[in-house]
């Protein structure tokens, strides 16, 4: 918990950088086959949405946003259980086929999300009886 802002930034940028190798060193600035990828690749599609939701949660990493946005600061932020699953989705589907790797880092994701549930609950129905 104590390193969890950092860790989500070590996320993003790894993201960004990966994003970045695809684009110069994979497609060599080839903004035509970029664009197909985006509009056919499933996988890509959620790569890119995964880093969609990640881009607020960086921008808004940081002091002044927590105090702008008061409590919208943690709905916006709850942003990353969905990044994360579509991070882990598109990873799955990078590999071709189903392998150990792919299957061992799901199933840590799964266990994470898991362990967070209880918390996720607790604070839904804090709200749903906040507006009753
Ligand atoms: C939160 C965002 C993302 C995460 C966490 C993520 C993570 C990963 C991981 C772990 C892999 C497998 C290992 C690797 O080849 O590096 C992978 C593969 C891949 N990702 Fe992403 N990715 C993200 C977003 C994107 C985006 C935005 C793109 C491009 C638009 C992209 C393109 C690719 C490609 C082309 C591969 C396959 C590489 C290969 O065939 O060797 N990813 N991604």
């Amino acid at each position: 918990m104590r390193f969890r802002r950092l860790t989500g930034l070590l996320a993003f940028f790894y993201a960004v950088l990966h994003l970045a190798a695809y684009v110069v060193l994979d497609l060599q600035f080839d903004v035509g086959i970029f664009w197909r990828d985006l509009t056919h690749r499933t996988f890509i599609i959620l790569g890119m949405a995964a880093l969609t939701l990640l881009l607020p949660l960086a921008l808004t990493s940081n002091r002044f946003s927590m105090k702008r946005l008061k409590r919208g600061w943690k709905r916006l932020h709850r942003l990353v259980y969905g990044a994360a699953i579509l991070a882990g989705i598109h990873f799955f589907l990078s590999f071709k086929t189903l392998n150990g790797t792919s299957a061992l880092y799901l199933s840590l994701l799964a266990l994470v999300l898991l362990a967070r549930a209880p918390m996720i609950w607790i604070s839904f129905r804090r709200k749903g009886a906040g507006r009753l």
